[in-house]
């Protein structure tokens, strides 16, 4: 289990305001390779915002994005993600009318069919047999193999989050940044999110993931970050932050 691997993210400095209002004010993130950073904070506290800055789905008004070492501030999401950086959405965007192994090849596709590697005449294009291959791999890791041909319409709320966290794989990412992934889940679904998640994690992958549920953010994260009304709050050790009580407090809506 690698849990002090290189430094894979760095949000520095991250600001975004919107019209009067600062989403975002001078927040600082740093995730590592092997290890995940919960980022909690009452509804509007700027955390889906951040996860856009990171991510290149929003611009940023101030601040650099960094994924490994190389400054990618102002490279379109579509070429993040392809450098490894992936989001996936608060709310659910896996398209119901498609099956659930058609939702991953979207995934799959946009990595690697524009990929590098070149097709030869007469042969199978490389890039759609690597999206075939990172498709069928990601559908056996997370047990949804015998569901690949239902329509995502058919399917439970729990089971859908799951796609979305497949389509995400799907694009081979280094880092994950996750929005409210166990949201709308039962119990039993999200231990089950909460131990593929454990798992990623634990294979490598750096996690920055935004969750009210904090028992799962207590299993996941190694640090948290604590924001509120677009600022950090509190940073350090899960347990020790969880354990403060403005923190509770904060999270709680009760004063301090
Ligand atoms: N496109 C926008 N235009 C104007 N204000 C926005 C926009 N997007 C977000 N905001 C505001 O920015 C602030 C932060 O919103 P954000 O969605 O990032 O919060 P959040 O922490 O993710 O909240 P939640 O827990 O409810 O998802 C809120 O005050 C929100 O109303
Ligand atoms: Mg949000």
């Amino acid at each position: 289990m690698n849990r002090t691997g290189p430094v894979t993210l760095v949000g520095e400095g991250i600001v975004r305001r919107h019209g009067g209002l600062t989403a975002v004010d001078h927040v600082e993130v740093v995730v590592e390779a092997g290890t995940a950073v919960g980022l909690v904070g009452p509804n509007g506290a700027g955390k889906s915002t951040l996860l856009d800055c990171l991510a290149g789905t929003q611009p940023v008004d101030g601040g650099r994005v960094l994924l490994d070492g190389a400054d990618v501030t102002d490279a379109p999401a579509d070429r993040r993600s392809r450098l490894g950086l992936v989001r996936t959405f608060q709310r659910s965007s896996v398209f119901a009318s498609l099956t659930v192994e058609e939702n991953l090849r979207i995934g799959a596709e946009n990595r690697h069919r524009h990929g590098l590697v070149r097709g030869i005449v007469g042969l199978p294009d490389p890039g759609a047999v690597a999206a075939h291959c990172a498709v069928v791999a990601v559908l056996h890791r997370l047990g949804l193999g015998p569901l690949a041909h239902r329509p995502a319409s058919t399917l439970p709320t729990g089971t859908l989050r799951l796609v979305e966290l497949g389509r995400a794989l799907c694009s081979s990412p280094t880092v994950l940044l996750l929005d409210e992934p166990a949201s709308g889940l039962d119990e039993a679904e999200t231990d089950q999110m909460r131990d593929v998640l454990v798992a990623l994690r634990d294979d490598g992958l750096a996690i920055v993931v935004v969750e009210h549920d904090l028992e799962l953010v207590r299993e996941l994260a190694d640090r948290l970050l604590v924001m509120a009304g677009g600022r950090l709050v509190a940073a350090g050790p899960t347990a020790e932050v969880l354990n403060r009580d403005d923190v509770r407090a904060t999270l709680t809506g009760a004063p301090a």
